[in-house]
């Protein structure tokens, strides 16, 4: 095959790429115009954990982002956990407890978001724009806890990452 014929197949592919890229890519580029502080590369590189992202439609990438927060709101209570089995004082082990909670509310919360966002109805968006919110206050009520209790926060890095995720899904679960 000569490049004269390679051409028109090459042009269709490079146009089912790109076509297929600008979901994600346009509903990332908005959230990174309205949210700098995380930005466009921040967005992309999260939905990279998901592969479907790719080609997913917009309630598709807000389905994903569900899902891959509730991956990480269930991995963040493993690691609470394992901390709190390490930890010595009182007062730590406390915090670490509250914060185990709230992130266990958390993983039933982005669940029921998935579940509303798939179900596609306006209840069903709204509700899962209220379960969203719900899990925002997950790492600000573990960081208030460790405020209240005058010690540093040993899971300052966790709740700042959550609290970004969470911002990416509202965003975008919001729009739908
Ligand atoms: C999700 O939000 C709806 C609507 O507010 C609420 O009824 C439901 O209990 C929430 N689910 C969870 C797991 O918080």
């Amino acid at each position: 095959m000569g490049p004269s014929q390679a051409l028109p197949g090459l042009v269709l592919l490079l146009l089912l790429v790109s076509s297929s890229a600008s979901v994600l890519d346009d509903t990332c580029k908005s959230f990174g115009a309205n949210h700098k502080d995380i930005g466009y590369d921040y967005c992309i590189k999260f939905f990279q954990a998901d592969k479907g992202s790719a080609t997913a439609d917009k309630r598709g990438l807000a389905v994903i982002a569900s899902k891959i927060i509730k991956a990480t709101a269930s991995s963040t209570g493993k690691r609470i956990a394992a901390l709190k089995a390490s930890e010595k004082d009182k007062k730590v082990r406390s915090g670490l407890d509250d914060c185990h909670d709230v992130y266990s509310e958390a993983v039933d919360e982005l669940d029921a978001a998935v579940k509303g966002v798939e179900a596609g109805t306006p209840q069903g968006l709204k509700d899962a724009v209220t379960n969203l919110s719900g899990a925002m206050d997950a790492p600000q009520t573990c960081e208030t806890g460790f405020q209240e209790l005058g010690l540093q926060s040993p899971l300052a890095a966790e709740d700042s990452e959550f609290t970004r995720e969470v911002s990416v899904a509202l965003v975008i679960t919001s729009s739908l």
